[in-house]
């Protein structure tokens, strides 16, 4: 098998020989964030975008970090790992409690940790269900502290379904590892950034661009109900690209009919991305 590359506190290395402490904040708390950055025929994918909402993560948690160091290291371990297409998950945590404490001692020191691995971009259809959003109030925030939508999707996988669409009070919010898009008649509808989703960076790629080419776009607060009048439902992310839901098991929804505006915002975003 080949080797993953890695990189943990600035020292490249392969994933399988790095050695973390248990009291790393990140496994004692999840007091850290993350990003996952795509990278097609060697070039990334809005790098710039993800590493300032990446900065954005760390000073939402008052996490000091270099990003003109990170953003080296991160295009270092592209290079390194001699990869074409895939994607690098970096992490930035507070750093190693001496003893685990909620309040942490300001003299800690960031610890980051990054890998990367291949992967194949291709289109995906999904098969998908509604779950109560379990999460906290800083889904903006791209925190590892990601249990509620560990458990919502491992329950969805128990019912066959791939991914889930989640909603707050009946309000739709976002996928379990996604955004979600639905299309009705002619127009793609999104609900609007706010606490309660993370700001996807392919979703905003993809209102630019096919707002460009004349699609109109609504974001705004859309209730479950609001799916069951669509023509086509999608989710985005970065390594994802556009997933288009085939099934929403629990509405008894089928999508099989009229998805000319998916396939054309399909077709729009990989044109752009991925040729
Ligand atoms: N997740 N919402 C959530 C909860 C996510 O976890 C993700 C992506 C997105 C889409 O964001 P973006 O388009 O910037 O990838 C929305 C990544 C891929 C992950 O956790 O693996």
């Amino acid at each position: 098998m080949e080797k993953i590359h890695a990189v943990y506190n600035s020292i490249f290395n392969y994933l399988d020989e790095i050695k973390i402490s248990p009291l790393s904040r990140a496994y004692t708390f999840s007091d850290s964030v993350y990003e996952v950055i795509p990278f097609f025929n060697s070039n990334s994918i809005a790098f710039e975008s993800h590493i300032n909402r990446l900065e954005r993560s760390c000073k939402a948690l008052n996490l000091s970090l270099d990003m003109d160091k990170t953003s080296k290291e991160i295009i270092d371990l592209i290079a390194k790992s001699n990869l074409i297409n895939g994607y690098v998950y970096y992490q930035v945590s507070r750093g190693i409690d001496s003893i685990r404490s909620h309040m942490f001692d300001d003299s800690l020191s960031t610890e980051t940790f990054g890998y990367v691995v291949s992967h194949s971009f291709k289109s995906q259809k999904l098969k998908v269900m509604t779950c109560e959003d379990l999460r906290w109030q800083r889904c903006d925030i791209k925190s590892t502290s990601l249990l509620g939508n560990v458990m919502s999707m491992n329950n969805a996988r128990m019912s066959g379904c791939h991914e889930v669409i989640m909603h707050k009070n009946n309000i739709l919010t976002e996928g379990g590892a996604s955004n979600v898009f639905f299309a009705i008649e002619e127009t793609v509808f999104t609900p609007a950034l706010s606490n309660n989703i993370l700001p996807g960076i392919t979703r905003e790629l993809l209102i630019d661009e096919i707002k460009q080419f004349g699609i109109k776009v609504e974001e705004g607060d859309y209730s479950v109900d609001d799916l069951k009048n669509a023509q086509s439902v999608w989710l985005t992310s970065s390594t994802k690209g556009l997933a288009q839901v085939t099934n929403i098991l629990d509405l008894d929804i089928q999508l099989n009919g009229d998805n000319r505006l998916f396939q054309k915002c399909e077709q729009i975003f990989f044109e752009k991305f991925f040729s």
